[in-house]
């Protein structure tokens, strides 16, 4: 096993320093395999810290921010390395019998799913020790929900020198009602039900298949969870948590990057390992607009034999349109046939990269949370600077259709979330490189 996980965007090295080139106009053809998806993965491993022991999760991708959850943990005592043996990307964390329960500011401001590690620390530890989260350019990102229904179960907060400091000897089942469906807060609160006494019910829980993931190795690990998928979930809180094994579900969200990128500039691929049921909307939303787009036995082909025409577009929780799929659909629709209106119905904040569509020729005008794009014929090339992993991404998606070559700066940012993009649209016939 290597001691080490490295801060890598797939080829080994620091990608903080990179920029990604493109030279569009190629189309994409042939397979592509797609990763385990980011964010189950970060959210598995904070379930680790319910039980001690060691835990095997295949299938984990090679990103920053599962070297960012590493040091997480390793901050609180497990011990986290890659099995170099196994047939594929495969962590293992060993949890000790004590577990140190704080989350410190130097990695926790890296990025935000770190927040998913109050719940399981309260529930094994009584307490908690978090420094408020940073995260990504997108508008605020408040944990009001998470606090809120954690005091529900009975825990006690207190802000202290930018920490959050929680604590809640004898966590007791209840009922949450959560006044929107969130991710995290549903995890947190999820986690922290599964050691609480008695019954728990989350309403309008998140019903992300991500989720539906965390259930599963909970589930492996002792936990009894009613409504998995569903937005109630029903929770016996145990004692008797144990470790477990897990392969994490595929990342719908890089699975979408290369249809998307598919619809800019043609061709024909197949997503290998990608979940239809995971990502119905979208799919359908593609066929709209004009590809050919359906499941085979080893995951999703998909063709697109001409321009695509516009369509409206509206981010909603699962099963809705996820608020991760909208840059890469405004980087489509900025030359599609016709004008496509996408409302952001999830973050306040999440156009910023509209700016940089902009400087590559793009016609958009946004209203608060409304971007009205008119699609042109072709983007042209320009230096353009990623303000998070979609919007990189996107950037990417938007130069391969673009003519001239392309430069995403702060690339850092793409490999957050993505193991070796640049080589996986390559080895589809796509020009791009990390400079
Ligand atoms: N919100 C609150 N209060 C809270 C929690 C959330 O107001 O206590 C608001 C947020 O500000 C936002 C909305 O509720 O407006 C939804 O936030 P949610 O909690 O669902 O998002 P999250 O858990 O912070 C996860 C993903 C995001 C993804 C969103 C929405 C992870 C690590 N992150 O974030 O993924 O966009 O759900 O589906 O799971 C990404 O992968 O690049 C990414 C940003």
């Amino acid at each position: 096993m290597s001691e080490k996980v490295p801060t890598s965007d797939g080829s080994g090295s620091r990608a903080d320093d990179h920029r990604i080139v493109i030279s569009g106009g190629a189309s994409l053809d042939g397979t592509v395999r797609v990763g385990g998806a980011k964010n189950s993965a970060l959210k598995l491993m904070a379930a680790t810290l319910l039980a001690e022991g060691t835990y095997r999760l295949a299938n984990v991708p090679r990103i920053t921010d599962v070297t960012l959850m590493s040091d997480l943990l390793r901050a609180t005592g497990c011990r986290v390395a890659w099995d170099d043996r196994a047939d594929e990307s495969t962590l293992v964390v060993d949890v000790p019998a004590v577990i140190e329960p704080v989350a410190p500011y130097e990695i926790v401001e890296q990025f935000r799913a770190s927040i998913v590690v109050l719940g399981p620390m309260l529930a094994r530890c009584g307490e908690a020790r978090v420094a408020l989260p940073g995260g990504d350019d997108f508008g605020p990102r408040p944990i009001d929900m998470h606090v809120r229904g954690l005091a529900e179960l009975g825990a006690e907060f207190e802000t202290r020198h930018g920490y959050i400091h929680a604590s809640a000897p004898n966590l007791l089942g209840a009922t949450v009602l959560l006044e929107f469906p969130s991710v995290g807060a549903t995890e947190n609160l999820l986690m922290a039900a599964v050691r609480a006494k008695g019954e728990t019910t989350i309403d309008n829980a998140a019903r992300e298949p991500e989720i539906a993931d965390l259930c599963e190795l909970l589930s492996k690990m002792g936990a009894n969870i009613e409504g998995s998928g569903s937005s109630a979930l029903v929770i016996q809180g145990t004692e008797e948590l144990h470790h477990a094994d897990h392969r994490v579900i595929p990342d719908r969200i890089e699975a979408a990057t290369y249809l998307t990128a598919l619809g800019i500039t043609g061709g024909e691929i197949t997503v290998e390992g990608a979940r239809h049921d995971h990502m119905f909307m979208l799919c359908q939303k593609l066929g709209e607009m004009g590809m050919r787009i359906s499941p085979d036995s080893s995951g999703i082909w998909a063709f697109a034999g001409r321009r695509l025409s516009s369509s409206d577009c509206s981010t909603l929780p699962y099963p809705g349109l996820a608020t991760d799929f909208k840059p890469f659909l405004v980087a489509l629709l900025a030359t599609a046939d016709g004008v496509g209106i996408v409302t952001e119905n999830i973050f306040s904040g999440r156009f910023h990269y509209v700016d940089e569509l902009r400087r590559m020729g793009a016609d958009i005008r946004t209203d608060s949370h409304h971007a009205v794009v008119r699609g042109v014929e072709r983007l042209s090339g320009a230096p353009v600077k990623a303000h998070d992993i979609r919007a990189g991404a996107a950037l990417v998606i938007a130069g391969l259709g673009a003519e001239g070559e392309t430069v995403v700066a702060e690339a850092h940012h793409v490999a957050r979330g993505y193991h070796d993009l640049a080589g996986k649209l390559t080895a589809l016939g796509a020009d791009v490189r990390l400079d």
